[in-house]
């Protein structure tokens, strides 16, 4: 069984897809994660993530073991620098293979991202688009990241995912935006496991 869950940053996606992944002993891929990890080796190596050519060969290489435990990953610098080279095609397109065959060994598997449901896994079984609105998703982020014990201003964080969401969805190549059958699900006014239990009824309907 293959879930697809897509949305916007800090809409909740990751947790929740972390959760019904262990609820149903599936793998789970944050596929967010591999573009981080891209944007990572580029700033590592001091090439400006502008360069397609070399976002690319690093895309083709990545080393896709352990990305989960990289802390590193998961700043706001990482997040913004991924959305830049997320854009590219061919990146996207080194990106795919492993994506696809993800948890082909387990029973199940559930990915999230933004192009899962469409691009990715159009065969999901279920899919869900995770929304809520900006200010809740900047809350969120706000405290997560002084929660790890960053620096981190509501205001800009704010700023930061307008910015990203405008980027996500108005790019040409893999736009964010919801699979005509997927379903969705408004978070503003969610917690974490008010969010599950919504999302365990919309998967146990579909199983
Ligand atoms: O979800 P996360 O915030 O980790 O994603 C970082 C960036 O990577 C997103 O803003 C988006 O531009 C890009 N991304 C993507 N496709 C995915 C997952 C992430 O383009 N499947």
């Amino acid at each position: 069984m293959i879930i697809a869950i897509d949305g916007p940053a800090a809409s909740g996606k990751g947790t929740l897809g972390k959760r019904l992944a262990e609820h149903y002993g599936f793998a789970h891929l944050d596929t967010g994660l591999l573009y981080r990890a891209v944007a990572r080796v580029l700033m590592d190596r001091n090439i400006p993530l502008a360069d397609r050519e070399a976002a690319t060969e690093v895309a083709l290489n990545l080393d896709v073991s352990h990305l989960e435990d990289d802390s590193r990953l998961r700043g706001a610098a990482m997040g913004e620098a991924a959305s830049v080279v997320s854009a590219y095609q061919p990146v996207r397109n080194a990106l795919l293979a492993f994506q696809r065959g993800f948890g082909a060994q387990a029973s199940g598997a559930v990915l999230d991202g933004r192009d899962i449901g469409t691009v990715v896994r159009p065969d999901a079984d279920v899919k869900l688009f995770i929304t809520a609105a900006p200010e809740e998703r900047a809350r969120r982020r706000h405290r997560e990241l002084l929660g790890r014990g960053e620096q981190a201003e509501y205001e800009r964080i704010l700023e930061d995912i307008r910015r990203r969401d405008e980027r996500d969805m108005n790019r040409s190549t893999a736009p964010l935006k919801a699979a005509a059958d997927a379903v969705t699900l408004d978070t503003t006014h969610l917690d974490p496991d008010a969010a599950f239990q919504e999302a365990l009824k919309i998967v146990e309907a579909k199983r």
